[in-house]
């Protein structure tokens, strides 16, 4: 860990304007800068940088935060990391022994652990450009029809099956067998073995280009047709997309999920770059929230065999439940999408997306496909299953759409379905489409949680307080820090109080202590919001009272709900009925 001395350094010594605009094309808007999101997809600016407060804040996605939160989120870095940069960019020197033993082991281990991965990348380049990687060669370009620039790209590689190479170059560059052992480049028994040989090699990036892990591709049919790094320090599977570090800026309004690396290669060639692809894994719900970092669009691509359709069906409620919008992408009679460009080109690829089924309809036709409709008892059974699946949406008028759509295209009386659905929804114990409680995931957006009035009040008094400190003088003597009863809110008054009485108040250096990054997000926004400038004095003055009475009063009565000492306990009641004399002047 930095002191906090060194951290407030090189935050004094980073402006987040200068800093962000590296990233981010800003304008001037009145006191702050705009500019489109880089943490979500959008096509108006709502990310917002104050140079007063040296803080960011996106009205579209909440995330906010200062210089470092701003690096770790952008490059994925941890809070280190994100330190480190920043002080490298500002000459700011940082002392060397603050990492404890095991950080500093880890971090050892990690930045050897990239070091090799390069070497091998570039090794594996180097022999497909050389005479034993002809045959590799011409499978990616001939079979594959991959040009010279997308092989240079993706640093496409190849691993000669005489094989030895790899290792020998690594000893000779001094690295012991225990680090190599962790890189996953080789089996260890009585002798080490390189794990890639005679493959295609794919060099899995995560979002900053870094090489952590490899994927390989059989030349011919052997098996396993595609072998992949276990997972090491550095490859999480979970947590990293092929291909997501060219997707991440390709702003296409949405992101396109499929199987395999040479898919997104072949999307990304013919101009789809905002193709992704797990790592040889099913879809996490780690992989649903990255890509609802960057889109709110997802296109599905599976293959069109059995095993797609049930990775899609296993896919759609992943991305419902971070509330991704998902549509289904029909590839017939093509298997994958590699296969559907080779064969039709990227004009008829487009077409499908435009005609891609949303995700609800998509399983109604998986439903379908198990029954036999000419038969009035199958019939029946069908329409029933379809009403439950319509349970899951909460909200009636989007309920009503989808049975509209549904019938419709399912030839399916509509009449005749409304009337079972609602019947189902009595039944579930709800009267009048109010509220259904399906116990399958909900397809729909999760629903924000209704923030109470109090947590609101503690908000919006901590945003007056950075806006105006000379605020705090007036109601020190009402309300204390401890009056704060939201656990993060209280960390923030207690923290904002102390910067004030010392005489500096600086909100980036608050956000910096919260490492949780809706923690940080929170506090940010709390920041970052103004207040309405439109308000007379008099208006002003009114509301804040009202906030400081609503603050007090549910600090006394959760006190009082715990309190046991008599004493207290009468002075309690004393300040209850007295909060109506608080009369505080702006
Ligand atoms: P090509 O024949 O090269 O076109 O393969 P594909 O892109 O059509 O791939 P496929 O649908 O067979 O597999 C999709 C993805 O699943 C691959 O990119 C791999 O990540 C993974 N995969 C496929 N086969 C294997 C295997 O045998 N073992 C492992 N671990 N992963 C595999
Ligand atoms: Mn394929």
């Amino acid at each position: 860990m930095y002191s906090r001395e060194v951290i407030e350094e090189v935050l004094s010594k980073t402006d987040i304007v200068d800093l962000v605009s590296s990233y981010v094309k800003l304008k001037r808007s009145g006191s702050s800068y705009m500019g489109l999101c880089p943490f979500h997809n959008e096509k108006s600016p709502s990310f917002s940088v104050s140079g007063q407060k040296q803080l960011y804040h996106c009205f579209g996605c909440g995330k906010g935060g200062n210089a470092i939160t701003f690096v770790m989120e952008y490059e994925n870095y941890t809070f280190l990391e994100a330190v480190e940069m920043l002080a490298t960019k500002a000459g700011v020197a940082l002392p060397e022994q603050k990492y404890s033993y095991e950080d500093r082991k880890d971090k050892d281990i990690k930045t050897k652990l990239l070091e090799i991965n390069k070497i091998a990348a570039t090794y594996y380049y180097h022999c497909l450009k050389s005479e034993q990687g002809i045959s590799g060669l011409n499978y990616l370009s001939g079979k594959r029809g991959l040009d010279d620039k997308t092989i240079t790209n993706y640093g496409l590689g190849f691993a000669p099956i005489s094989s030895g190479g790899l290792y020998k170059l690594l000893k000779e560059k001094g690295y012991t067998d225990d680090i190599l052992k962790e890189s996953g480049l080789f089996t260890y028994d009585a002798k080490v073995h390189e794990k890639f040989w005679n493959r295609v090699i794919f060099p899995i990036m995560d979002v900053n280009n870094k090489v952590i892990g490899f994927g390989g591709r059989v030349m011919g049919d052997a098996k396993p047709k595609y072998l992949n790094s276990p997972e090491t320090k550095l490859f999480d599977k979970s947590r990293n997309l092929y291909g997501l570090n060219v997707a991440r800026s390709s702003r296409k309004g949405n992101m396109i999920i499929c199987e395999g690396y040479m898919d997104v290669i072949s999307l990304h060639q013919a101009g789809f770059t905002q193709a992704v692809a797990s790592l040889g894994t099913a879809l996490t719900p780690g992989h649903a929230r990255l890509l609802k970092r960057y889109t709110d669009t997802v296109l599905i691509t599976y293959d069109s065999d059995e095993a797609g359709t049930k990775a899609a069906l296993r896919a759609i409620p992943l991305l419902a439940e971070v509330g991704l919008n998902t549509k289904v992408i029909n590839m017939k009679p093509y298997k994958d999408p590699d296969e559907f460009i080779k064969a039709l080109g990227a004009d008829a690829f487009q077409e499908r997306i435009d005609k891609a089924t949303n995700s609800f309809m998509f399983e109604v036709s998986i439903v379908e496909k198990r029954y036999n409709r000419s038969d009035p008892a199958e019939e029946t059974a069908f329409e029933k299953e379809v009403a439950n699946m319509f349970l899951r949406f909460s909200e009636k008028l989007e309920r009503d759409n989808y049975i509209k759509a549904v019938c419709n295209s399912f030839v399916i009386p509509l009449e005749g379905m409304q009337m079972m659905v609602a019947n189902l929804g009595n039944k579930m114990g709800i009267v009048n489409g109010a509220k259904y409680n399906a116990s399958e995931p909900s397809t729909s957006a999760p629903k924000k949680k209704i923030e109470s009035g109090v947590r609101q009040a503690e908000k919006l008094l901590l945003t007056w307080l950075i806006n105006d400190v000379s605020i705090i003088d007036k109601i020190s003597n009402v309300i204390k820090p401890e009056d704060f009863i939201d656990p993060l809110l209280n960390s923030v008054a207690t923290k904002l109080y102390d910067q004030i009485k010392m005489g500096n108040p600086n909100p980036a250096l608050i956000v910096g202590d919260y490492t949780d990054e809706s923690d940080a997000a929170i506090v940010a926004s709390l920041f970052s919001s103004d207040l309405d400038e439109n308000l007379s004095k008099q208006e002003r003055e009114r509301a804040l009272n009202d906030i400081v009475r609503k603050v007090k009063k549910n600090s006394l009565d959760t006190e009082f709900n715990t309190v046991t000492d008599a004493i207290r306990m009468q002075e309690i009641i004393k300040e209850q009925q007295k909060l109506n004399e608080i009369n505080i002047r702006l």
